[in-house]
């Protein structure tokens, strides 16, 4: 299952992303595809405020991965530096994408057999200066229903007018 938006602003993604907070669920795994300044750490930040998590949101380049404690636990990974599959062990990937709280993995695709079966793939293209399109691709069950009910909630927050849903060719 295939869908998309597009947002106008770095204001209208983190919006987009507070829409998504309030649908997620521990074990549900977001990964955000697209270059550098694309907009991803927009997108998790907008997340994370939806959580309600209290202070700066940084982005995890450095850090691999950041934890945004808010009404449920926010893992947000940053892939670009991690050299070799193997170091994913190093950092509990695999335990905490199981864990208690909601992931979101930056340059997830870096490792694509290391993400769950079920995953939601996110691509996000810089379509003009401010103005960026998100693809959305849902593996599995739970992140087809996740991408419905996000698509449902940026409609009725009156985001992002062209959401097209189709299904897979
Ligand atoms: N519609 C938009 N959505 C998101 N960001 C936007 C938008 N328009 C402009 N921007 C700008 O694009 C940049 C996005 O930066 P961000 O750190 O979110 O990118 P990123 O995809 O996480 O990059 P990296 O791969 O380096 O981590 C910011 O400078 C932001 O202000
Ligand atoms: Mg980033």
């Amino acid at each position: 299952m295939r869908a998309g938006f597009t947002t106008a602003s770095a204001d209208e993604t983190e919006r987009a992303g507070h829409a998504l907070a309030g649908l997620l669920r521990p074990t549900d795994v977001i990964a955000l595809s697209g270059d550098l300044g694309a907009g991803k750490t927009h997108l998790v930040q907008g997340v994370a405020r939806g959580l309600a998590v209290e202070g700066a949101v940084g982005s995890p380049t450095f850090n691999i991965l950041l934890v945004h404690r808010g009404r449920l636990p926010l893992y947000h990974f940053d892939l670009y530096r991690l050299e070799r599959e193997d170091d994913l062990e190093d950092i509990d990937f695999f335990e905490t994408l199981e864990g208690d709280g909601a992931s979101m993995i930056e340059w997830g695709y870096r490792f694509p057999r290391a993400l769950p079966d079920d995953h939601l793939l996110v691509t996000i293209r810089r379509t003009g200066e401010d103005r960026r399109s998100f693809a959305l691709q849902a593996h599995g069950e739970r992140s087809a229903a996740l991408m419905t009910a996000w698509t449902g909630a940026l409609r009725a927050a009156g985001l992002a007018g062209a959401v097209v849903e189709e299904a897979d060719a």
